[in-house]
């Protein structure tokens, strides 16, 4: 091994979290997200980091960067384009500006259960795959799902009337941005590393995200409130940047992608376990959980009348309406 290598090693290792064998390894993996290490992002990481190195026989090394420690997930995903960043998890709405086709997984109302999702998400792919590459330089490797993303509120949100008035952050992403102006109000776009400090200072008075993201990032501590918006799932791919793929030799390609699939399995189910203990845990935390809305249907049926308005973002109406006929296939079989 070069000294240029362990001194790159070493240097990336102050602030990743690298396994013994990322030391010895032929190809070093740096794996970015944007969550803490209590979050199930983090957890599939590692499932990734041990199988990866697992299946290579040590030869490929990973080493994970939690909380945004390389960038935000925008940023990140621009830097694998380039190959100067191998791998990340990233939240589907924070990649969509730079690869559109993902979005067609956030449609609004989409899926109604977290099997229904997986169901697509596998069935998407290998499709998914070959528009993504070409758009973003990335592929997926597997796609994570953590449940619905739900509304926390410092105010009670019981119905489209109480939303009203409400600062509410949404990822940048247009399908977040007109499904909540669809509901009368003008969100805000931000970043998600800023989310926490703006609910403390009251920049904004809620944000959404899966229940077990309302632990891991501690919003309890700055949000009384939780209605179950059921109108997305939290998924995210687990992308590896194409350049860094195609230099892998066939064998080290293969193990990234068994390891792939099977730490998005790992997740999901993972996932699943922890969003229940997730909800009594925010009950005695102090949250309040308010359930859907009490006039969910009025929800649905705004936000499913943007559908078409979506299309030219999120990959073309072509490709919109392919995605459509693979998910309900998927969903129906
Ligand atoms: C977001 O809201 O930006 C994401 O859901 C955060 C995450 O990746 O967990």
């Amino acid at each position: 091994m070069s000294f240029i290598k362990i001194m790159a090693g070493l240097s990336v290792c102050s602030l990743g979290l690298a396994s013994s064998a990322a030391f010895s390894a032929d190809f070093n993996m740096r794996l970015s997200h944007g969550d803490n290490e209590n979050n199930p992002t983090h957890h599939a990481a590692v499932k990734f980091q041990e199988l990866v190195e697992e299946y290579s026989d040590g030869r490929i090394g990973v080493e994970i960067y939690p909380s945004n420690q390389l960038g935000d997930e925008q940023e990140v995903a621009q830097s694998m384009r380039m190959g100067t960043i191998e791998s990340a998890i990233v939240y589907t709405g924070n990649l969509v500006p730079l690869a559109p086709s993902a979005g067609v997984l956030m449609l609004p109302y989409a899926f109604t259960s977290s099997e229904q999702a997986w169901a697509a998400m596998d069935a998407l792919q290998e499709p998914l795959n070959e528009r993504i590459s070409s758009e973003a330089g990335v592929r997926a490797v597997g796609l994570l799902e953590k449940g619905f993303r739900v509304l926390t509120t410092a105010e009670p949100v019981r119905t489209l009337d109480d939303l009203q008035g409400q600062k509410i952050r949404v990822s940048p992403n247009k399908v977040a941005i007109e499904t909540f102006k669809a509901w009368g109000i003008d969100p805000i776009p931000m970043a998600w590393a800023e989310v926490f400090s703006a609910l403390q200072q009251g920049v904004i008075d809620g944000q959404e995200n899966p229940y077990t993201t309302a632990i891991s990032s501690n919003f309890y501590e700055v949000q009384d409130y939780l209605t179950e918006i059921h109108y997305m799932m939290w998924t995210g791919p687990l992308l590896v940047s194409e350049r860094f793929y195609q230099g892998l030799p066939e064998d080290l390609q293969e193990a990234v992608d068994r390891a792939g699939v099977e730490a998005a399995n790992y997740e999901r189910e993972l996932s699943a376990q922890l969003t229940e203990e997730a909800k009594n845990e925010l009950v005695e935390l102090g949250m309040e959980l308010l359930g859907p809305p009490e006039d969910e249907a009025e929800w649905q049926e705004k936000a499913r009348a943007n559908w078409p308005d979506f299309y030219e973002d999120i990959g073309g109406e072509e490709w919109a309406l392919e995605a459509q006929e693979i998910i309900a296939e998927a969903v129906n079989n």
